[in-house]
């Protein structure tokens, strides 16, 4: 979708739909509602007073512009974004998404929406920036909701063939043009990046190996200027992976561990250390798992997507920051060399790992991940995978869960997904927590038991963070959404890279709690 700003009157546009959007159990229409009001002989002041329209959030409703009305757009959409008093950014979002969605559904193919009604109703956003945030989740909101994956139908086209093309973000004073454009590219380039992770998610396993998630790397290196290094297994075995590569074993697709290195910041600054989890199928191993939505689990590399989108992104945006990302890539499959529930490896550190539970995969191939990281001496390590079941048992399905060893790191994530939406949940990692992971055969064991299982498992990973700063963040209970939101596809929600280009640009922007 092409979105731009633009200086006019909103009146004047010449689009297939104008959306304007209202907040719920309000009679009086926004400054640039009422202009356009004027015109249709107050049909859409009608369609609340008449309670039609309560302005819900989520609401949609469509006027046709009739003759002889002097609009130049054919339909005016009225959307609601609930009451005054909680109106935010991320209602905004939501409210975006929905008429999107009902936009396209109508077969209009251009919209404009006026930001100076937008800049009224959300006092809550500080005024020095507010119409380049509200532009950015305009942008946002409209990607997101419109987001479909049709790659593999050959049927049922006619469904998917609307497309919305063209998204216009009005503002009538030239001085908020620069705030607006600005606000629009940046809602473009973070939109582009979850739908970029909801295509590596979308597509099946038997596309999206090890190998593609490394030809991708290698093309973010050559479209972006950044530097990618991709281990094979040989390599990995030089260098004495034996975690990584023991997830591998039972699979006929060989394993990646990509390296990719954004340089933005000056030469002497330690680089933040990205890592993500990226099992391109967890059939759990020889610990396999059941056959109810097991399919879901092509989606078990979200983790090392959103790190690959966030560093594309960062470089688009050209943030001022160093990122070095580190992508362990493999299938966990139950293949006759698999690892067997028992078995002890070795891993980059050199400490010795029981495994009990094959399926308890995610945290070998980051132990790993995070062991190399230190190489980098990052200033801070911040890993995010899809990692443990327990994760949405503890939080539901509403937050991505965090743990750590590092307050200010910990206050810095939980600040980036207040920002962007993708909220944060901090679970303890007290010392008690470790005796569930001690072996009696190995340094450590892979399981911890059902108690506490993302809080075990985050034990488990911190054995191998050395002294780094560092934190994690447990996507399991967000990558996947049952049903259709108003901004969140069913299926793959490209979760993680919103928070992560959040907390780069914070970072980068010397904002750091
Ligand atoms: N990839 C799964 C976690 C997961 C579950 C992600 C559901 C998304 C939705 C992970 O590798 C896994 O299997 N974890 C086990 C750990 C257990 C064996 C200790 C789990 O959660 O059951
Ligand atoms: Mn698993
Ligand atoms: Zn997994």
């Amino acid at each position: 979708m092409d979105i731009t700003a633009r200086k006019s009157r909103i009146e004047d546009e010449p689009a297939d739909a104008v959306l304007l959007i209202h907040c719920e159990g309000e009679r009086r229409l926004a400054p640039a509602a009422a202009a356009v009001d004027a015109r249709l002989r107050g049909r859409l002041a009608g369609l609340i007073t008449s309670g039609e329209f309560t302005g819900r959030l989520g609401q949609v409703s469509i006027l046709h512009v009739a003759p002889g009305e002097r609009l130049r757009a054919k339909r005016v959409v009225l959307a609601g974004l609930g009451k005054r008093k909680d109106a935010s950014l991320e209602k905004l979002r939501q409210a975006t998404g929905s008429a999107a969605k009902a936009i396209r559904t109508a077969g209009a193919k251009s919209f404009a929406v006026p930001v100076p009604d937008l800049a009224v109703l959300l006092t809550s956003v500080p005024a020095v920036n507010r119409v380049r945030d509200i532009a950015q989740t305009l942008a946002e909101g409209a990607i997101l909701g419109l987001y479909q994956f049709t790659t593999y139908r050959t049927e049922r086209k006619d469904e998917t063939a609307k497309a919305v093309r063209k998204m216009s973000v009005v503002v009538g004073d030239p001085r908020a043009l620069a705030q607006a454009r600005q606000g629009v590219r940046q809602g473009q380039i973070i939109g582009e990046a979850t739908t970029y992770v909801r295509d590596l998610c979308n597509h099946p396993a038997n596309v999206v190996t090890p190998t593609y998630i490394a030809n991708e790397a290698k093309k973010i290196a050559r479209e972006r200027g950044v530097s990618a290094k991709v281990l094979d297994r040989p390599a990995m075995q030089r260098l004495g992976m034996g975690a990584l590569l023991g997830v591998a074993r039972g699979s006929h697709e060989p394993p990646k561990f990509v390296i990719l290195e954004y340089r933005g910041g000056p030469r002497s600054a330690h680089p933040v250390a990205l890592v993500g989890k990226t099992v391109t199928f967890d059939s759990g191993g020889i610990s396999l798992k059941s056959a109810d939505n097991m399919e879901q689990m092509k989606a078990d590399m979200t983790g090392g997507a959103a790190v690959l989108a966030a560093v594309r992104a960062a470089s688009r945006l050209r943030l001022p920051i160093n990122i070095v990302a580190l992508i362990p890539a493999t299938e966990n499959m139950p293949g006759g060399s698999a690892t067997k529930p028992g078995d002890v490896l070795t891993s980059l550190s050199g400490k010795t790992i029981e495994v009990i539970n094959t399926d308890a995969e995610g945290r070998l191939i980051l132990a790993d991940g995070l062991t190399y990281a230190n190489r980098y001496k990052p200033s801070v390590v911040v890993d995010i995978a899809t990692l443990t079941g327990a994760c949405a048992v503890a939080l539901g399905k509403h937050a991505i869960g965090l743990l750590g060893n590092n307050d200010k790191l910990i206050g810095e994530l939980k600040a980036a997904g207040e920002q962007c939406g993708e909220r944060v949940w901090q679970l303890p990692l007290w010392e008690e927590y470790y005796e569930q992971i001690k072996s009696d055969v190995a340094d450590v064991k892979n399981t911890g038991g059902r108690p506490g299982g993302t809080i075990t498992a985050a034990a488990f990973l911190s054995k191998f963070v050395g002294g780094a700063v560092w934190a994690h963040l447990d996507i399991a209970s967000t990558d996947w959404s049952e049903h259709e939101q108003a901004y969140i596809s069913k299926g793959p929600t490209g979760v993680g890279a919103r928070l992560l280009i959040r907390f780069l640009s914070n970072r980068a922007a010397g904002k750091r709690s």
